[in-house]
Parts: C-alpha cells; structure tokens; sequence
C-alpha cells in the first residue's frame, strides 16, 4: 500500500491527521493497517501458493488466552460447498465468488478431546467465559490473517452471516460438539474493475476515552460523523442515509438480528450451555 499516513488519516476520519500523528508516517505497518477496505468483488484467481500458510501462521502468532489457543479454521475451496455456505450466509454471491472461504471456529473440542485423553473432567468449558474466551482467541487470530492477506495485496470480507444458520453451518463443515463457527471470511484478488474505498470511521474522540468513561461530546462528534458517512455514501453511488439512523433501525427490534436472535438456543444444541 502506498497511500500517505496523511491521506489513509483524511480518508478514515475525514479530517487532518494531528502533527504528532504524522511522525509515524514511515510506518508501513500502521499505513497497512490504517487502508483496510472491505472487497466483495473478487477475481477467481487462486490465491498464491503459500498464502493461506502465511497467513494462518500471522494468525497463530496472535496472543491467545493462557495459550489455550481455542480456535480453529476451515478452508473451504470447494467451488460446491462455498455456493452452498453463500446460500446459508444471506445469499452473499461474494462467498461463492471468491476463491477462498474461511471459517473461524471458537473451538473448545480439541480441549475436551484432551480431556478426554487425560482421562479428566472439563467442566470448565461448559461456562460463558469458556465460550467468550474462545471467541476472542478467534478472532485476534482472524484479524492477524487478515492483516497478512492485505500485505500480499489480497483482499477480505468477514461473513457474519455464517451465523444466520449455525446448526445447517456446523453440518456442512462437519464440525464436532463444542465447536462454533463464528464469522467467514472470504478472501482473493480485489477485482480492479469493481475497487472498494476506505470507510469513514467514528470520530476518534468517540471511542477513545482517557482515563474513565465520557460520552458528553458524543451528540455533536456523532452528528459530524453522520455528514461524513453520507458523504461517502454519496460518492459510492449509494443512497444518502445518515448512519444514526440505519444503526438505530437496526437495533430497534429483534427483527433487526435476522433470525439469530435464537443464537443462545443454537449455541446450546451445538455443545456450549453456557454456564
Ligand atoms: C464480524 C464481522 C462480520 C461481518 N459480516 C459481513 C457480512 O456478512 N457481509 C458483508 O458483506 N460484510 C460483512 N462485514 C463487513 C462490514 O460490513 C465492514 O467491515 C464494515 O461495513 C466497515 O467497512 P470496511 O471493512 O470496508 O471498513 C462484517 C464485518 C465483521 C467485523
């Protein structure tokens, strides 16, 4: 990636970097980090040999809870399986299209397995931190991949809609009791055709806050945000919406979950009660 620090700061947040930022501006990890764009539009060009590898490995190195390391993913190339997960992920034509899908896994059964072996008990992982542990071990190890795939001048999306219908998903991907597929993520070539822009974020004051909890600027700093957001809504093509109101149509109801609001049920059939 070589756009600016400067220019990748304008783009995120719509406004100057401050000075003391831009005394990073050699930092090419930071300037990778900071041009993260969402591709829904792939080649089908295979990735390059070694790139799952690679990226699996930056996973891998990511912290993981008392080095439990209770995640899994499964890469799924199969043309066949991918059309069918697009169709269990909302129809996302993205997921059939790219040439690679993952799929991260909060997985407790290689622990129980271990158990097992040990000729031991896990009651441990029957509880709500177990499951929380393992979700968050997934994802920081999700985020190292993607990161890596950016590097190598791949692109990404997550799938959340892996989640619309978790028990039809662990079928597919024959997955063992007490393992949850949490998020997909597909990844290829950006199609150049089709190039995907840098999303405003938040103002930063809104989310970083010093020393203790302030939400007294939130009001004005989100209404500055919402001017931004439409902005790039309207040079994308897409409708102006201010993002106030699409995020508080989204959670008005449960109707707004799609259907997982039955997450705690699945989670439960499928090996997590949830203690
Ligand atoms: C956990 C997670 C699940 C997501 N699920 C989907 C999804 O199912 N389909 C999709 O097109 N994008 C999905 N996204 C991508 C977000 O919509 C995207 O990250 C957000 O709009 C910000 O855009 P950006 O990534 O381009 O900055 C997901 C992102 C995350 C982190």
């Amino acid at each position: 990636m070589n756009e600016t620090l400067a220019a990748l700061w304008q783009a995120r947040y719509r406004e100057n970097a401050p000075t003391e930022a831009l005394a990073f501006s050699e930092n090419a990890t930071v300037r990778d980090l900071m041009a993260h764009r969402s591709v829904r539009a792939y080649l089908s060009e295979p990735l390059p040999a070694g790139a799952l590898e690679i990226a699996v490995a930056a996973a891998q190195s990511a912290a993981t809870s008392s080095n439990l390391q209770a995640w899994s993913v499964i890469a799924v190339e199969d043309p066949e399986r991918r059309a069918r997960l697009a169709t269990l992920s909302g129809e996302q034509k993205h997921v059939a299209a790219a040439p690679l899908f993952l799929a991260w896994i909060a997985d407790l059964s290689r622990l129980e397995r271990l158990a097992q072996r040990h000729h031991t008990t896990a009651d441990a992982l029957d509880y709500t931190e177990a499951f929380m542990l393992a979700t968050i071990d997934a994802s920081l190890a999700a985020q190292n991949a993607v990161a890596a795939f950016e590097s190598l001048g791949l692109g990404t999306v997550y799938i959340g809609g892996l989640r619309n219908h978790p028990e039809a998903v662990a079928k597919e991907l024959n997955l063992p009791p007490r393992a949850f597929a949490l998020f997909g993520l597909c990844v290829g070539y950006p199609d150049p055709a089709q190039p995907a822009a840098i999303k405003p974020r938040l103002p930063q004051k809104a989310v970083l806050h010093r020393e203790g909890y302030d939400a007294a600027a939130e009001e004005s700093l989100i209404a500055e945000y919402n001017a931004r957001a439409d902005s790039f809504q309207r040079e994308q093509g897409l409708p102006s919406r201010a993002w106030s109101e699409a995020m508080v149509r989204r959670i008005a109801k449960k109707e707004g979950l799609h259907g997982r609001e039955i997450m705690h049920e699945s989670l439960e059939k499928l090996g997590f009660p949830l203690k």
